[in-house]
């Protein structure tokens, strides 16, 4: 192996210069160019990143730089296409979150990453940050009982996407996180939404996913709202946590409060609820931007060879989910039921996983 890995970013909007960003400062990389079709923005790049290559043409990217990798951070309906050039171009790919814009594209990027033995990563973001990374060593530990419930709450007002709804733009995070942190996939998916702005692109949007042995998730997502929300509750039979991703240094929060039913009652005048309040407390996290992770987790895996914790398994994973909640959405919140001949794809459970990335202890 080289001593560096030469990468190139494509597209240069709101994201991909936080990936270029990222990549610029590691040790075990080199930026050698960033492609746009906006020539406006490769003028911005380029007063940036004066040593840095800005490219329109994407061909010309892929067979005329000399890269290793390709990261593609453009909107999704172009994932599927310029990620297919690169893989088949013999790069090493990480796209952006969601993966494509069906489930049939992912399988083939998938297919071709395996046959020509490359890494193939999704920009999971969220399961690459400390917050998550604890929530998940929590209940792996089993400290807050067996999950019940979880509730997850992404609003803002904006940014407005023009060829995906807020479903498929913001739940992304929150399904990833919660798939990591329960270790399975959904039964049914249910999605109610609204288009209030764009017509026929939904800017509201609540799914609901069922699990076996009732447990459940919800996701709020809008793009129709004066403050911004980045909030999850993760509800235990013994505790609960609540992630507030808006709060610099105590994000997560964990309550040491219960509901129990009596065993036995004879009358219902015998029959009491017991609420348990104990202490709440806030265990420490260590700042760490979550992106610099996932960037260092692409290269690593590119030396090693290792499957990223966001692959292309996880990343169509998460594509199912979100055809599912669309599916539903057209039939106004009606159950999909997820096929359930694939194996789920979990992290947690793979047999070849000691820790997480940035060395975090895996509590299985
Ligand atoms: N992981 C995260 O937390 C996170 C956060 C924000 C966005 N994203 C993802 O990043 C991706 C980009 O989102 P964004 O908000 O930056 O979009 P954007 O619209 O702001 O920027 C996209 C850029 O891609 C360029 N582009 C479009 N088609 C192109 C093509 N064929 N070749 C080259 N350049 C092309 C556009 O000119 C534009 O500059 C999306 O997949 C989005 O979901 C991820």
């Amino acid at each position: 192996m080289k001593d560096s890995i030469a990468v190139g970013v494509v597209g240069c909007g709101y994201w991909g210069p936080n990936l270029l960003r990222n990549f610029k400062v590691l040790p075990n990389c080199r930026v050698k160019a960033v492609c746009d079709a906006s020539e406006e923005r490769l003028i911005h790049m380029r007063s940036l990143y004066p040593d840095v290559e800005g490219v329109k043409d994407f061909d010309y990217l892929l067979n005329g730089v000399g890269l290793d990798a390709v990261i593609i951070a453009t909107p999704v309906r172009h994932h599927y296409s310029l990620a297919k050039a690169s893989l088949l171009a013999g790069k090493h790919t990480l796209i952006e979150k969601p993966m494509a814009a069906s489930s049939a594209e992912c399988e083939e990027l998938i297919q071709i990453a395996r046959s020509n033995g490359l890494v193939l990563m999704v920009g999971h973001t969220f399961l690459y940050s400390t917050p998550v990374q604890k929530i998940t060593e929590i209940v792996q530990a089993g400290d807050i009982g067996e999950i019940r419930y979880i509730n997850s709450r992404r609003l803002n007002l904006g940014l407005f996407q023009k060829d995906i709804n807020v479903a498929w733009d913001l739940a992304p995070h929150d399904i990833s996180i919660i798939l990591h942190v329960l270790g399975e996939r959904p039964e049914t998916v249910n999605c109610q939404g609204n288009a209030h702005v764009t017509p026929g692109i939904e800017d509201i949007t609540n799914i609901s996913l069922s699990f076996k042995h009732k447990r459940f998730a919800t996701i709020q997502s809008s793009w129709l709202e004066p403050r911004k929300v980045r909030e999850m509750t993760i509800v235990g039979t013994r505790r609960m946590i609540v992630y507030d991703d808006l709060q610099t240094l105590e994000k997560i929060r964990i309550y040491d409060v219960r509901v129990e039913r009596p065993p036995h009652y004879d009358t219902f005048a015998d029959f009491h609820y017991s609420y348990h309040y104990g202490d709440s407390y806030i265990p420490h996290i260590r700042q760490e931007e979550p992106l610099k992770v996932e960037c260092q987790h692409f290269l690593d895996c590119i030396e090693t060879g290792l499957k990223p914790l966001t692959g292309g398994d996880e990343g169509l994973e998460l594509v199912r989910i979100l055809e599912a909640a669309s599916k539903s959405l057209k039939d106004r919140g009606a159950p999909v039921a997820l096929e359930r001949s694939a194996e789920f794809p979990s992290y947690l459970m793979r047999a070849d996983r000691t820790e997480l990335p940035n060395g975090q202890p895996l509590c299985v």
